[in-house]
């Protein structure tokens, strides 16, 4: 296949949405086991403000010559496939792609991944919505493995960020293994966290079994935790250290075709959601980077190419 040029958002040099823009780059064919998918949508997460901002790249987690690619994030079509790959051209495909030092993100209009890092879109899940949930579902449950089953005399889990991405998924998928799940989030989010099915708190209080931090409210949400609690933190590069003989474990989030079909099944059957807060031109990254900085959105800002 001969290669071909295609639209990426990046940043040169990092200094937050200003610094985010569109270029034209080639992109090579896929090679064995690997996909190239025509992206039709890619969400914009917190970790992509953290890149466009300059923070791992101060953290000395980026080395890119010229530009560094933005985006993790990403549903589409597969395009071509490589040896082994097993999906045809013309499925419907979501994923994400980890890792800062890299120069071609999901923010683009084509993209060469593994194939076992993808997982087939089901019927009834648009392009778009399945492009809000591969990052923060498989977070999300990553952290639901790492607290494990539920012990039977001690199931009280508060998860933060109850009304966020990580946090919406990781209240439901905590369920499943016997936690008696309260969501801390903002008091207008009341309703869709006791959606879930889950108890409702403003307040992070005192005295969890267990708190899941979602919400990234890191000491605060150390501080809610019993004397020799669990505590699990999504934030791998600020890691907190352990008091009170409390276990602190971190999640960080790597692709997982298999497991991200299991929970785009849960999104078709309505069990988990998928939330679009605005659909927004590829070429127009900058303002849809602008207006996640501004917080309070609730639900993904989406690119499409
Ligand atoms: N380690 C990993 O592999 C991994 C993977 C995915 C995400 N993450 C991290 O996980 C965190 C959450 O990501 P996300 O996409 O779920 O973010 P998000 O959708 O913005 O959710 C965060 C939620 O927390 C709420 N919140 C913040 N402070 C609060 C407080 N004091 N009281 C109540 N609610 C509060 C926010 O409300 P407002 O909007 O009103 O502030 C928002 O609803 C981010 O730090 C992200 O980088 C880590």
């Amino acid at each position: 296949m001969n290669q071909m040029i295609s639209r990426r958002a990046v940043v040169r040099v990092p200094s937050g949405p200003e610094s985010v823009e569109t270029v034209e780059a080639p992109v090579a064919g896929p090679g064995p086991k690997e996909i190239l998918v025509r992206i039709a949508a890619a969400a914009v997460n917190p970790v992509d403000l953290g890149v466009a901002g300059g923070v791992f790249h101060r953290l000395g987690m980026v080395h890119q010559p010229h530009w560094t690619g933005l985006g993790w994030d990403f549903a589409g079509t597969v395009e071509a496939a490589g040896p082994g790959a097993g999906l045809p051209a013309g499925t419907r495909v979501a994923g994400f792609l980890d890792g800062f030092d890299r120069d071609h993100g999901s923010h683009a209009e084509h993209l060469v991944v593994p194939a076992a890092n993808v997982a087939v879109v089901p019927d009834g899940v648009d392009l778009v919505a399945a492009a809000t949930v591969p990052l923060n579902a498989t977070a999300a449950a990553h952290a639901v493995d790492l607290l494990g089953e539920a012990p039977s005399d001690a199931r009280r889990l508060l998860v933060t960020g109850a009304a966020g991405a990580v946090g919406a998924y990781a209240a439901v998928l905590a369920q499943d293994r016997g936690w008696q799940v309260t969501g801390l989030a903002r008091a207008a989010d009341e309703p869709f966290v006791r959606g879930l099915g889950a108890d409702f708190t403003a307040e992070p209080g005192r005295g969890w079994d267990a708190v899941a931090d979602a919400g990234a409210l890191q000491e605060t949400a150390l501080r809610a935790v019993r004397d020799g609690g669990r505590f699990v933190g999504v934030q791998p590069a600020a890691r907190l250290p352990e008091e009170r003989g409390i276990t602190g474990e971190v999640v960080f989030a790597r692709p997982d075709g298999q497991l991200l079909a299991g929970l785009l099944a849960r999104v078709a059957a309505g069990e988990l959601p998928a939330r679009v807060h605005a659909v927004v031109p590829l070429d127009q990254a900058a303002d849809a980077y602008r207006a996640m900085a501004e917080g309070g959105i609730r639900g993904r800002i989406v690119l499409v190419p």
